[in-house]
């Protein structure tokens, strides 16, 4: 280590203060002032520093990454409960709204109320400490949640330190976490090439996403907040709703993207008639406005029912649903295979965004509501964003409409259509079928995989037609010349295309694994396979058994991963991959070795009794040192570690034969003895 000099100390706080004021520049302002490169040297160069000299500052935005995965999150206590609100589904709703609140303030006077969109995400609570942010916890059942500060430091709006004002000795921020819908297509267009469920709307993808004891995942489905409440603050004080909106804004916190203040409940009906124009151009989804007493001497006055707030209510847009005939069934085939019927419909508008696709999921789908071509459908985008049908109205039926039965031959390769036992999906068993080869590079080169660059669907499509590529393999074989012959490429692009792909012959195991396409493995399930086994060559021949025993590895999934490695063409693929140059690190392996090789590596031990400290603090003990502490006892428990008046579960284990061990017993296997 290099000894920290006042220059090199002053460079790092200054490229902290910087990169933190292009961060809020480009997530919260949506204005930024520099290129993405130039953000990318100054953080390589603050990182360089920070290792160099061992200083990492607090809010360094070094610190919203890379945090070693969880075993499971805590849970914490909500120093003041978080509530939900009280529903209004008309404008009249929201009249009688009005009259309770002036009813219950004795007044006749016009009421000052703020009108926000709700946004459909998760309830979050930022807890900052002199300034700093100190935890994240989720709402859970209101009163306790789950610590998921590791997960909400990589949401890039949320400051890690408050600036601007004067900073509260505590101050505890509430909002909603959300994903952009943009961000959400992405998302789910990548699942269902990966055979992967896709989220139903965007707010169960950000909750997914909340949830991920592996932070790195979280950090790739780039989530943003939106904060309106305040919950507990010592140091300082608000006057209202505005007073804290302004307060928020000033210390750099992404706010509600419409806060209007209005006087009386007619203009309140005003500010929801906007919202309600507004929202197919935002890039968020919602389904309502917040409507709050502006005031906070009169939300005091008016306090809570038993989990609702006297003082605001959320008005709920009417459902997105729309009427029109469904033209065509069409079959698309991807990357694995699995035929998706899709129909295609006569445009309609929903909500202010045309629709002419609707997903039908599957054939067990399209049998349950008696979908046919030619059908009169009720087709719904509400909350969810890929639009879907709802129901068939069948008085509308001429008796000319037509069932759509599933390809007995893949509608691209004519090859023969299965369906595998349990299976609800039909998949195209032909290995050359265009629609997968294109599909399984085209997955190859993507940016959770092997992300290379200017290899887009318009290139591949390109390069396959041309007799050029037939597998990503021949990625690695192509010749600048090639390119330079073809009607796309000119030097530059060619060259950058060429670098490309030999950028991406280095990669990791957990990028490499999810590449090749083996069927359902997702991202998730790559970086787990990493984390255990060190290199490639572990997983040749390996049999389903080895697998399964992995942490949320179903048998589907080990099944699937031991037929790939036990094919004799595959193997003979990834070894010619490595003779064209690919080298295979493993950084994900070195951190699951640290956490997995304890002493109680594999074991499930039950805790209970009255022990030496509390029960918690022995399970973490356990946990970190490579076990699972269960709180049941079954067949499957190694050890129940039994103290003072341990009941019912030392009988149990008792009864099943399971080894139960003294508090003395489990310290010597700690010390190895
Ligand atoms: S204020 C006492 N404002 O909607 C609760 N909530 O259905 C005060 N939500 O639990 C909440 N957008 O998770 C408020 N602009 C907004 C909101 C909002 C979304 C969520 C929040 C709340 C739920 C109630």
């Amino acid at each position: 280590m290099e000894k920290l000099t006042a220059n090199i100390k002053k460079e790092i706080e200054t490229l902290v203060k910087e990169l933190n004021e292009h961060n809020y520049r480009y997530h919260v302002l949506d204005a930024p002032v520099i290129s993405d490169e130039e953000y990318d040297r100054l953080f390589r160069r603050l990182k360089e520093l920070e290792e160099r000299y061992n200083h990492v500052l607090p809010d360094s935005p070094t610190k919203r990454v890379g945090a070693p995965p969880l075993e499971k999150f805590q849970k914490v206590q909500n120093t003041e409960p978080m509530l939900s609100l009280d529903n209004a589904f008309s404008h009249d709703e929201v009249r009688e709204f009005d009259q309770r609140v002036k009813r219950f303030l004795k007044s006749e006077q016009e009421v000052e109320y703020t009108v926000e969109p709700k946004y459909d995400g998760l309830a979050m609570e930022l807890s900052y400490k002199q300034g700093l942010l100190d935890r994240a916890s989720t709402r859970g059942d209101g009163y306790e949640g789950e610590d998921v500060t590791t997960n909400v430091k990589t949401i890039k709006a949320i400051p890690l330190r408050i600036e601007g004002v004067r900073i509260p000795e505590k101050i505890d921020i509430r909002g909603e976490v959300y994903m952009d819908i943009q961000e959400f297509e992405n998302l789910n267009k990548e699942r269902e090439k990966n055979d992967e469920p896709a989220f139903a709307n965007p707010r169960n993808a950000a909750a997914g996403a909340v949830r991920q004891l592996d932070s790195s995942i979280t950090e790739k489905r780039k989530l943003h907040m939106a904060c309106y409440g305040l919950g507990a603050a010592k140091g300082i004080e608000f006057k209202s709703q505005e007073d804290f909106v302004n307060w928020l804004k000033k210390a750099r916190f992404p706010v509600p993207l419409v806060f209007d203040i209005v006087t009386g409940v007619e203009n309140v009906i005003n500010s929801i008639k906007k919202i309600e124009e507004g929202r197919p151009t935002f890039p968020f989804e919602t389904d309502g406005a917040v409507i709050k007493v502006n005031d906070f001497g009169l939300q005091k006055e008016l306090g809570f029912k038993t989990r609702e707030p006297r003082w605001a209510i959320a008005y709920k847009f009417p459902a997105h649903q729309g009427t029109t005939i469904i033209e065509d069934i069409k079959a698309n085939v991807g990357r694995t295979g699995a035929i998706t019927p899709v129909a295609m419909l006569t445009p309609v508008r929903i909500g202010g965004v045309t629709v002419s696709r609707s997903t039908l999921h599957n054939w067990d789908e399209i049998e349950r509501k008696d979908i046919r071509i030619g059908d009169t459908v009720v087709v719904e985008r509400a909350g969810d964003v890929i639009p879907h049908v709802v129901t068939v109205i069948t008085e509308k039926r001429s008796g000319s409409e037509r069932k759509f039965l599933p390809p007995k031959e893949c509608p691209v390769c004519g090859s023969t259509v299965v369906r595998d036992e349990g299976e609800v999906a039909y998949r195209c068993i032909g290995l050359n079928c265009e629609a997968q080869v294109l599909e399984k590079i085209y997955h190859y080169a993507s940016r959770g995989a092997m992300d290379i660059e200017h290899l887009g669907g318009k290139n591949i499509e390109l390069l396959y037609s041309q007799g050029l590529i037939t597998h990503f393999i021949d990625l690695y074989k192509l010749k600048k010349e090639q390119l330079l012959s073809l009607p796309r490429f000119a030097e530059k692009s060619a060259q950058n295309l060429i670098d490309a792909i030999e950028k991406s012959k280095k990669t990791t195991l957990a990028r490499f694994l999810y590449a090749l396409g083996i069927l359902h493995v997702g991202e998730y399930a790559a970086k787990q396979l990493a984390r255990h086994f060190k290199t490639i060559d572990e997983l040749y021949g390996i049999k389903p058994e080895q697998i399964v025993d992995i942490k949320q590895m179903g048998a589907k999934l080990a099944e699937s991963i031991s037929d790939f490695f036990s094919e004799k063409e595959n193997l003979h693929t990834l070894d010619s991959l490595k003779k064209l140059g690919l080298t295979i690190s493993n950084p994900d392996y070195e951190a699951g070795a640290r956490k997995e090789k304890g002493p109680f590596d594999g074991l499930t031990i039950v805790v209970t009794g009255t022990l030496s400290r509390p029960r918690n603090e022995i399970e973490e003990l356990i946990e970190s040192l490579g076990g699972r502490a269960a709180g049941s006892v079954s067949k499957k428990t190694s050890y129940v570690l039994a103290g003072e008046e341990a009941g019912s579960k030392l009988e149990k284990a008792k009864t099943l034969g399971v080894k139960v061990i003294t508090e003395k017993e489990f310290e010597q296997m700690i010390r190895g003895v």
